[in-house]
């Protein structure tokens, strides 16, 4: 791995080894994320194009705690707004010496343009792009969700939303068959869901009650209203009464089943805050973890290149 784009075409032993190398970063005595030296002397600029609180702030915190020097470019007060192209920006970035680019951007494609463009010892991950992918929250929902059920191979997961418009649930389904989740259900309205589940290998349904039922895991997501066409567009109210994650219906889950959501949550609209704040909610956790698996995807890039590197070296005496 030199970039981290998507985790199609990923391996088990990919995915294992960040969850692993994440493990390390966190402190269970003490619930906290370590500081190590890693990314020490590398620099990492945050390219964030469209809004974010959770993904820029964990990866920011995860730089520092990598002890690399962390730079979060302001696009709204960049020379973006004065005409200036992405590639312009880019190459004027590379200029300053970066070693690492976090990018979100609201297009489909967006991060790996950026890879194509770059300098070969630059390496870039992708913080979401359009409705395509969003691996670093996979990667930390996937995290949790072995933290608290152990392996994913025995677990059956529902995630229930908007499916079609979410880049977090693409990226999920990935993460999920590639760790051979024993089922991934896929729960919404017939309008908010992907032509293809077939080739997803996921099991579809449109009742809450029946998909919920017996599952492990609920990943709830909210309507992506940004990236929807306004005719699809349902209202809250109906959403919630037929989709809506309350008490009632996380009965039908199992009674330890945990629940799970990438944020920003909607309260009222796809979860009740009795759920959301309840005994078995762990969304909040799934940010704190964000930290530590963030650091792992960075580690363990600087740490291939520095292998590869070694070994050209080697070759080449
Ligand atoms: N889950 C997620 O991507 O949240 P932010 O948009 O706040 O980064």
């Amino acid at each position: 791995l030199h970039h981290f784009l998507t985790l199609e075409g990923l391996k088990q032993h990919h995915l294992l080894e960040i969850l692993d190398v994440a493990k390390s970063f966190v402190d269970e005595a003490t619930g906290t994320i370590k500081k190590v030296d890693d990314l020490h002397g590398k620099t990492i600029m945050n390219l964030f194009f469209e809004a974010s609180t959770r993904t820029l702030t964990t990866f920011e915190i995860a730089e520092k705690r990598l002890s690399a020097d962390v730079v979060n470019l302001n696009i709204e007060t960049s020379s973006t707004k004065k005409g200036e192209t992405l590639l312009d920006t880019l190459w004027n970035l590379e200029a300053m010496l970066a070693d690492m680019f976090v990018i979100r951007h609201g297009e489909s494609g967006a991060a790996h343009f950026f890879a194509q463009h770059v300098a070969p010892h630059i390496h870039v991950l992708n913080a979401g792009d359009g409705r395509h992918s969003h691996p670093t929250q996979a990667m930390l929902d996937m995290y949790t969700i072995r933290k608290h059920k152990g392996d994913i191979f025995d677990l059956k997961v529902a995630i229930i939303g908007d499916i079609l418009h979410s880049r977090v649930v693409r990226s999920q389904i990935q993460a999920l068959s590639i760790l051979e989740a024993r089922e991934i259900r896929i729960i919404g309205p017939k309008t908010l869901l992907p032509a293809d589940t077939a080739a997803l290998g996921v099991h579809v349904y449109d009742n809450m009650e029946e998909g919920l039922d017996g599952v492990d895991v609920i990943i709830m997501v909210r309507l992506q209203n940004e990236r929807m066409q306004s005719a699809l567009l349902p209202s809250e109210k109906e959403f919630f009464n037929l989709y809506g994650l309350n008490e009632a219906r996380l009965a039908y889950a199992k009674p330890d089943a945990i629940v799970m959501h990438p944020g920003p949550i909607n309260r009222g609209v796809e979860i009740d805050s009795a759920v959301a704040d309840g005994p078995q909610s762990v969304i909040l956790e799934q940010v704190t973890y964000g930290i530590a698996v963030r650091m792992a995807i960075m580690s363990i890039l600087v740490k291939n290149a520095k292998e590869l590197a070694a070994a050209q070296q080697a070759q080449n005496e």
